[in-house]
């Protein structure tokens, strides 16, 4: 049983794509039933003999009678055969279509019946190729490839759901995009280049040696001007119907060339290198991420190392200005599990578009649900359900982070199918036994390396809900058992030692999700096999990141910075706390709450500070933010004393070790133990620091920065865009110094 047993589907155009897609299907289930139609009698002859189609005939015969009807045909035709479909579709039949463009089609379907138009989800396969016609089709054409669904805001859960299912019996990865971001992207990846193939054999054809052109043509021009063999109506079709985002990109592009004309009249070869230096790295960033196959190093991002002049900042004015920092990770991550696993559409905003994040969306897509974006931190999650999800066809890759793998972990354990959680370099030596051995007592089978690392390898079983005292006071463990709980059978219940953050808490209340707190003896429990029903979520700024610009403030003189809409959970504060009692000039306003989490205003000033014990309560409410507090620590008079904070020593670095070893070379005194680390206030100088691509080690020693005497130059700091992109820029912004080399 899947999505399309029983459903008859028609498929109207059976060239290369309507062909492949109807070999696809039947090679997915040859019990389906295909009905198509075309002009073309050859080819319609041809697929009944194959087999790859069970009838034809003429759309007044075949679509009443159809479940899924899909139009692949070219852009400009979809109106007039949308028009001529409408009056004979089923009530409850789903259409889709295959073309490269989509915008041309919002002002017609404004005629429609809003009834027809829930039903008709746009999707475009991208995975044609210069050939054409049915017999240049294949059942492979999709494997692999990327589909692109364009739901309409008016689109039912259901539509978009039975199409995301037909593309993925397929084997193609579904995407999702904004109607408008779909058109302008298309327009620069692959209507200009298509245009430009066509304009470069013409002119050359043109030319009186034409003919020895083409014949000493080498292997280059033959790869570039492959485009120029596709079918010239369908092409024109989409220049037409995708024109405004073709001139924009088309504009950009004769400014380049008349700049390289210029660069080559002038002789100007410096020009020359620039633009082609540039392009060339930026070729192979993108081909080697997004193209070759992934191998765990190529995960990791291009190595960037940050550098920072003296006394980083500009000094009249230390470090000031109105900034926002991006949204919250570990909200971003769990607006996204939870989205799926509801039922209705979810529409977040405010989401952080760093790489871990973007892991979590595609592992999501990749079992089986449509996200829309994010564009500008806006997505629609088309949730499935707590029963939806879909096997994963690959391992799930969730890069640098340690929230994805063990919160994914909990939900995996308990599905009707297996999977397997990768990481890369720094996550594959993470300690997993923190969510294996609680998850083992609820019935899970999890397989991690010996070391008890990942990857993790989870047979998808029944699980039954236990009562469990964390050894440890982690919101990723607490997290991952109460997902685990949600398909458990009884109550799931978990006690923290000391309160940490309550992101999952707080999402389940805004899906509607019955829990229970009991806050004496910080305890939350649930009941197995309720149901979330689809919310709106605002994320807020990450108080992570504004930890950076935080202390940056604090320790240089004149600063004055305001950090706009900030999450000031009091189970994420601790960094306030801290720098407060070391006598930091912090103050909130415009406190509010936004979807179920507090927000304000922070405003910061330069203060001295003083060495303080971090009292250990603190320490699960600051837990990301030591790095940055050891650099303010290195400013403050004294001494400041960290103890119980072990678990430092297993996040993406060994963060007591790496700060330790940074402030060193920075020549600021301190001494390590086993479970923290005693800071002595005083100069900061100069040296080169090794992040150990850990992101927060390495925006840390950039504020540090703020106050050394000589050069800073911090190595590795790639993974920084894990949890701050932008980082550099909104850096320089508030007036820092820093510079981002690539290497
Ligand atoms: C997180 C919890 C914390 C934190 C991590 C994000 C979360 O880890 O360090 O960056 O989103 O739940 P622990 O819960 O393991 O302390």
């Amino acid at each position: 049983m899947n999505e399309l047993t029983d459903k008859t589907i028609l498929i109207l155009g059976l060239g290369m794509i309507g062909g492949s897609l109807a070999r696809a299907l039947k090679a997915f289930d040859q019990k389906l039933v295909i009905y198509a139609t075309d002009p073309n009698e050859a080819a319609i002859q041809l697929a009944l003999k194959e087999k790859s189609i069970d009838r034809a005939g003429t759309l007044e015969s075949l679509v009443p009678e159809s479940d899924i009807i899909i139009l692949a045909v070219p852009p400009l035709s979809i109106e007039k055969i949308l028009s001529a479909i409408v009056k004979h579709v089923k009530p409850d039949a789903i259409v889709t279509d295959v073309a490269s463009v989509k915008g041309h089609l919002l002002e017609p379907l404004k005629k429609f019946d809003e009834e027809f138009v829930k039903r008709f989800v746009p999707g475009h396969p991208i995975a044609g190729s210069e050939k054409s016609g049915y017999a240049a089709s294949t059942a492979e054409l999709f494997k692999d490839r990327n589909v692109i669904l364009t739901p309409l805001k008016q689109n039912s859960l259901r539509a978009v759901n039975t199409i995301h299912a037909l593309w993925r019996s397929t084997g193609a990865s579904i995407l999702g995009m904004a109607v408008e971001k779909h058109d302008e992207v298309l327009a620069a990846t692959s209507h200009l280049p298509h245009l430009l193939a066509y304009a470069i054999v013409d002119v050359l054809a043109a030319q009186k040696q034409s003919e020895d052109i083409f014949r000493y043509a080498a292997g280059g021009f033959a790869d570039f001007s492959r485009l120029a063999s596709s079918d010239e109506t369908m092409w024109s079709d989409i220049f037409i119907a995708n024109s405004k985002a073709t001139e924009q990109v088309l504009d950009s592009y004769i400014a380049t060339i008349n700049r390289l004309k210029d660069a080559i009249s002038r002789k100007r070869q410096n020009e020359l290198i620039d633009v082609f230096g540039r392009a060339k790295e930026s070729r192979h960033r993108f081909i080697s991420k997004y193209f070759d196959a992934p191998k765990i190093d190529d995960m990791t991002t291009t190595e960037t190392s940050f550098v920072m002049d003296v006394g980083a900042s500009n000094t009249a004015i230390g470090v000031s200005g109105d900034l926002r920092v991006p949204g919250d990770k570990s909200i971003s991550h769990r607006s996204i599990i939870f989205g799926a696993l509801a039922t209705g559409v979810t529409r977040v905003k405010g989401f952080l578009e760093g790489e871990d994040a973007l892991n979590t969306v595609a592992a999501f897509r990749e079992m089986g649900v449509t996200i829309v974006g994010p564009d500008d931190g806006e997505l629609r999650i088309y949730g499935v359900g707590l029963h939806g999800l879909k096997a994963p066809r690959k391992s799930l890759y969730m890069g640098n982070s340690g929230t994805a793998m063990r919160l994914l972990a909990g939900l995996l354990a308990a599905q009707d199918f297996d999977s397997e959680l990768t990481g890369d370099e720094s996550l594959s030596e993470r300690p997993m036994e923190r969510v294996i051995d609680p998850l083992n007592k609820m019935g899970a089978r999890i397989h991690s390396n010996e070391q008890g690392t990942p990857p993790l390898k989870i047979t998808g079983t029944k699980l039954t809900g236990i009562s469990y005292h964390m050894p440890m006071a982690s919101a990723q463990v607490k997290s991952c058992l109460l997902l685990a709980g949600l398909n458990a059978h009884g109550v799931t219940e978990v006690i923290e030692p000391e309160v940490c953050r309550d992101h999952t808490e707080r999402m389940l209340e805004g899906f509607g999700y019955p829990l229970e707190k009991d806050q004496n003896r910080s305890a939350c429990r649930l009941t197995g096999g309720g149901e979330l029903a689809a919310t709106e979520i605002e994320v807020p700024g990450d108080i992570s990141s504004a930890a950076f610009f935080i202390v940056a403030a604090t320790i240089t003189p004149h600063s004055n910075l305001l950090l706009e809409h900030v999450g000031i959970n009091p189970t994420r504060i601790g960094v306030i706390s801290i720098l407060e009692e070391m006598g930091a000039d912090i103050s909130l306003a415009n406190e509010r709450m936004i979807g179920g989490e507090p927000v304000a205003d922070i405003r910061v000033k330069y203060s001295k500070l003083q060495g303080i014990t971090i009292p250990i309560d603190q320490i699960p409410l600051a837990i990301d933010e030591f790095p940055v507090i050891f650099v303010a620590a290195a400013c403050a008079v004294g001494d400041t004393f960290l103890h119980g904070a072990g678990e430092l020593r297993v996040k993406e670095s060994d963060r007591i070790d790496a700060m330790a070893v940074g402030l060193t070379i920075l020549g600021v005194e301190n001494e390590v133990f086993d479970d923290g680390i005693r800071v002595r206030g005083g100069g900061i100088g100069g040296g080169a620091i090794e992040s150990r691509g850990d992101h927060r080690v390495a925006m840390s020693f950039a504020v540090a920065a703020l106050r050394a005497t000589e050069t800073v130059v911090i190595n590795d700091c790639g993974n920084v865009a894990t949890s701050f992109p932008g980082f550099v820029d909104l850096a320089q912004q508030a007036g820092l110094r820093i510079k981002a080399v690539a290497k």
